[in-house]
């Protein structure tokens, strides 16, 4: 039996998408294939609200290969990478991996990063880029990009402003000419609702031309050659042609939902479960830095993580423990791509009847 998907990601994939991949195949270097390209590019502008100064692109990857991205095309020599959970932790070493020097604005799990902790390190040495993860997947925090965003444009110009939005891109309001940032990335398999394999940017004219000054940029991270290619409207090496197909897809399903209402949608299921969570447990994330796409709850009551996923998945639905060192200690539910407030309560509700809450 199929088991529907409220992890984290990958999140559950409507037969209607998955039915895009099966089309021909055609030539990456043809019309065909840029006339499909354009498309895409043309509708993240447009859902995004991007202005002439932004540019998507589409790399056939998981979102992990723009840490590498950042770290090879974007940072000159020091990097200010924020730290609060395994996703951040990974993207400060994967920069350092490849060759620049990383300080850190590190706290606990379960807390957010501020912008006075950034500014006071900003204050203290010359840094040329800032990186952070938007919604930390490890336990439910979502990062206050906004603000931090504002204060590096408006006190730091010259700053490079990173931001992994894997598991926020397309459920949460992301914005990035409001934001301020210059690169943000998304997983096809989170948000998106697409089978993984595509990591979707939307990244400034300031990056580009910082990357152009950027030495050993490497090949498939070459963020210059990969805007080359932009103009053609091709990916420089040969890219998931039915993923894209998908992806076509995809956003025509979020543009005629419209920008509003998918995020509308997000922000009621996130309140259903947080509500819920309250009720019988506690929330993990710092109060207001709650994700809007998967909520964290910590396990007050001791209950048997695995022993609820087994018995909810013969019901025909999968949750995720907690990650990592966090595992029984909390548990995870994704409330992300095509979920709807009903299927959520009803979801929960299985829950109440295994765990017997109502007692
Ligand atoms: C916040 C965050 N960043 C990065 C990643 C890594 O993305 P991928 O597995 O697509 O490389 C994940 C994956 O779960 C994530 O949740």
């Amino acid at each position: 039996m199929h088991k529907k998907l409220l992890i984290p990601g990958p999140t559950e994939v409507s037969q209607e998408i998955l039915q895009e991949q099966v089309r021909h195949l055609i030539g990456h270097r043809g019309k065909a294939f840029s006339d499909l390209y354009r498309g895409i590019k043309s509708k993240l502008t447009n859902f995004f609200r991007l202005p002439d100064e932004y540019n998507p692109t589409v790399t056939t990857s998981s979102g992990t290969l723009w840490f590498d991205i950042v770290g090879r095309s974007i940072v000159k020599e020091n990097a200010l990478v924020c730290v609060n959970g395994a996703f951040s932790s990974r993207f400060a070493q994967t920069i350092k991996n490849c060759g620049k020097k990383v300080d850190l604005v590190e706290v606990d799990w379960g807390k957010a990063v501020k912008t006075r902790m950034i500014a006071d390190k900003l204050e203290s040495k010359k840094y040329d880029t800032v990186v952070m993860c938007h919604n930390e997947s490890s336990t439910g925090v979502r990062n206050p990009i906004y603000e931090i965003g504002d204060f590096i444009r408006r006190e730091y110009p010259k700053i490079i402003f990173a931001v992994d939005s894997v598991s926020s891109m397309a459920g949460d309001k992301i914005l990035p000419a409001e934001i301020g940032c210059d690169v943000i990335f998304a997983s096809s398999q989170k948000c998106f609702a697409l089978p993984p394999g595509l990591c979707i940017s939307l990244v400034s004219d300031r990056a580009i031309k910082r990357a152009v000054c950027v030495s050993n940029r490497g090949s498939y991270t070459d963020l210059v050659k990969i805007f080359e290619f932009e103009k053609k409207h091709q990916t420089p090496f040969t890219p998931n042609i039915s993923l894209m197909y998908a992806l076509d897809k995809r956003m025509d399903l979020l543009l005629k939902e419209t920008y509003d209402q998918v995020i509308g949608r997000h922000i009621k299921m996130a309140k259903y479960t947080r509500d819920w969570a309250k009720k019988y447990f506690e929330l993990f994330p710092e109060i207001g830095f709650e994700s809007v796409t998967l909520t964290c709850i910590k396990n007050t009551r001791k209950k048997n993580i695995d022993e609820l996923i087994a018995k909810l998945a013969k019901k025909g639905f999968l949750i995720s423990n907690g990650y990592g060192k966090l595992k029984e200690k909390t548990f995870r539910i994704g409330h992300m791509g095509e979920w709807s407030i009903n299927e959520i309560k009803k979801v929960l509700a299985i829950i109440d009847d295994i765990w017997e809450l109502e007692k």
